[in-house]
């Protein structure tokens, strides 16, 4: 069923495992995530961003996507569309009203106290509707769409600063930027530990980790040990997918039907996802 993520981000926190964010880009991906889901027997986030929902069609041809898969394939897992980054107020509105059950207000980018009240204006709104909502402090490294952050901008997340947010707020899961980049680490990933746990104990609510892509194994387990309930993952499905349409066309030079080379990318994408699931230990907890 399509439900929120409140619950299946306690029940992760509370017994030791992570579900993963997975972002859709297009019909396969969305295919390839729930399938995966199914077969794991695992709870699932589908991440969708303002620019992936664009390509898409829209809030509301992703949502019909999603339902109409979940029927076709009868999905029993939890499934949560969950809107990743929004970037304002009425965006994230405008993606409850098409049907999702969870919302990301990324305030990241405003003062302190200009994050505290968009989000508290986005939570007052998706609490009456059941919904769940995500917020960010600190700024996350990187690119992902039209976010670009560099290095000189990116910042860590201060704790007395998250637990006021989070307190004042009440938002149901957070993200503080630690360290973590979306798309591809240049080098090893160097994650403050110390502070997840700090922020992790203050506000006592399951912390997201945002740019899974390219973290070690040891890392993800640290932070899950660490009171982090959700991962989110983009970039990685997108280099499996890639990697396997250059294969298979680089060996079929004739081959010109989408569906025998995005077929095989869908099962590149669930094969990462179905691995992400194991290793995040949400696999059989659905
Ligand atoms: O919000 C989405 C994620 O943080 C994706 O990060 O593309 O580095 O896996 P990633
Ligand atoms: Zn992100």
């Amino acid at each position: 069923p399509l439900v929120s993520m409140k619950e299946m981000l306690e029940k992760g926190r509370a017994e030791g495992y992570a579900v993963g964010q997975f972002n859709l880009n297009n019909l396969e991906f969305t295919q390839a995530i729930l399938q995966a889901a199914q077969e794991e027997q695992s709870p699932v986030i589908l991440g969708v961003s303002e620019g992936a929902a664009k390509y898409m069609g829209g809030f509301n041809t992703v949502v019909s996507i999603v339902e109409s898969l979940m029927d076709s394939y009868e999905v029993t897992v939890p499934v949560a569309i969950h809107l990743d980054h929004g970037s304002s107020f009425e965006k994230c509105v405008e993606a409850m009203y098409a049907g999702f059950t969870s919302v990301m207000i990324d305030g990241s980018h405003h003062p302190l106290e200009e994050n505290i009240a968009v989000t508290k204006k986005v939570v007052d709104v998706a609490h009456t509707l059941g919904i769940s909502v995500e917020a960010e402090l600190g700024r996350i490294g990187g690119q992902e769409d039209d976010i670009i952050v560099d290095d000189a901008e990116a910042a860590y997340a201060i704790p007395a600063e998250c637990d006021e947010l989070v307190r004042e707020t009440k938002v149901d899961c957070f993200a503080p930027a630690l360290g973590s980049v979306h798309g591809p680490y240049k080098g090893e990933p160097n994650l403050g530990f110390d502070r997840m746990e700090e922020v992790s104990k203050l506000t006592g609510v399951p912390l997201v980790l945002h740019g899974g892509t390219g973290i070690p194994t040891k890392d993800i387990q640290r932070a899950i040990s660490l009171g982090t309930a959700k991962i989110n993952v983009n970039t990685e499905s997108q280099i499996s997918s890639a990697k396997r349409v250059r294969e298979v066309l680089a060996d079929n030079t004739e081959m010109y039907d989408p569906r025998k080379y995005l077929g095989p990318a869908r099962e590149a994408i669930k094969e990462t996802v179905s691995g992400k699931m194991r290793e995040f230990g949400s696999s059989g907890q659905a």
